[in-house]
């Protein structure tokens, strides 16, 4: 039995080091170094290249780094009679209430604007927004969308949220289904993405769902680039039917030096780190999983592999 960590950023090693101290006589390989495929049981991966799973002829589990695995099911070569696990982790969701909390608040006082101002000495004080003014929605009540939610009403926001089959949380109005889509957005003011990524939501924010949220409307993609469809995003922003749009993921990442969001005065991005697993907070989940394999018993935080997440 070993684990394989599988991941193309500058953090392979933080993740195998931290894999090999949490467990004594654990074998941990990064994939760039020469490793015995045939002894690995567990690859623990981020975003891994296509085709580098279907090297290890005994995995029995693909062990996602982070809560997302649209990028696994998006690699068809991947053994797909193995379980996959997920990271469900309370950091994980803070982190991203947080964030989202952060960005709404900035937008409200136009914290933004004002630093274009700033850069060009520029002194134009702006109308502001309350929170009681606006109703934020969010599309997606998972493990992250559902403690967002929660945190926003403790904030006193009007918050409402949208998901695939119904969801009760204490405070928001919630919507579900096709049919509850349409009254969700034209009561949203300020829009969080935070579904998962799956065929039924690629490019979910469109301009026909988009045109849909009221005049001047605020649109935050914490989520993934595969949700939405840029070329929309920026048509609606240009038509002042949107305010504005805070990013944090992309279709490519980093995102490439000529696309038109780098430049565009209503968007505002930051590089996929709203929300990042934090090896510390989330390890212990992955060597219980570990240790679960090798006695047999189910695996935590499974993926529904018909649903994608
Ligand atoms: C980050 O995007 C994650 O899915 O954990």
């Amino acid at each position: 039995m070993a684990i394989v960590v599988i991941r193309q950023d500058d953090r392979i090693d933080l993740w195998k080091n931290a894999l090999q101290n949490a467990h004594n006589g654990i074998k941990v390989y990064s994939f760039l170094e020469d490793h015995p495929k045939e002894d690995i049981t567990m690859a623990v991966i981020w975003k891994h290249p296509k085709g580098s799973l279907a090297k290890y002829p005994n995995l029995q589990c693909i062990a996602s780094a982070g809560a997302g695995v649209d990028y696994i099911f998006e690699d068809d070569t991947r053994p797909k009679n193995i379980p996959i696990t997920r990271i469900v982790d309370p950091y994980l969701a803070s982190d991203m209430s947080e964030h989202v909390l952060a960005v709404i608040l900035a937008h409200l006082k136009n914290l933004n604007s004002y630093k274009l101002d700033q850069m060009a000495n520029v002194w134009v004080p702006k109308d502001y927004l309350r929170i009681k003014d606006v109703t934020v929605g969010i599309l997606g009540l998972g493990e992250l969308g559902a403690l967002t939610a929660r945190d926003l009403v403790s904030f006193n926001f009007n918050v409402q949220g949208w998901s695939r089959s119904k969801k009760e949380i204490e405070g928001v109005k919630t919507f579900y289904g096709p049919q509850g889509q349409q009254d969700f957005l034209s009561a949203t003011d300020i829009l969080v993405c935070l579904l998962p990524l799956t065929p039924a939501t690629k490019g979910i924010l469109n301009k026909e769902l988009l045109s849909q949220l009221p005049k001047n409307a605020f649109v935050i993609n914490v989520a993934r680039g595969g949700h939405l469809v840029d070329e929309d995003l920026i048509a609606l922003l240009d038509s002042d039917h949107l305010s504005g749009a805070c990013l944090d993921v992309y279709h490519t990442e980093p995102l490439p030096a000529t696309h038109p969001f780098w430049n565009h005065r209503k968007v505002h991005m930051t590089p996929h780190y709203a929300s990042v697993s934090d090896t510390n907070s989330v390890i212990p989940q992955i060597i219980e999983n570990y240790n679960r394999l090798g006695s047999a018993e189910k695996l935590q935080n499974l993926v529904d592999s018909d649903k994608g997440y």
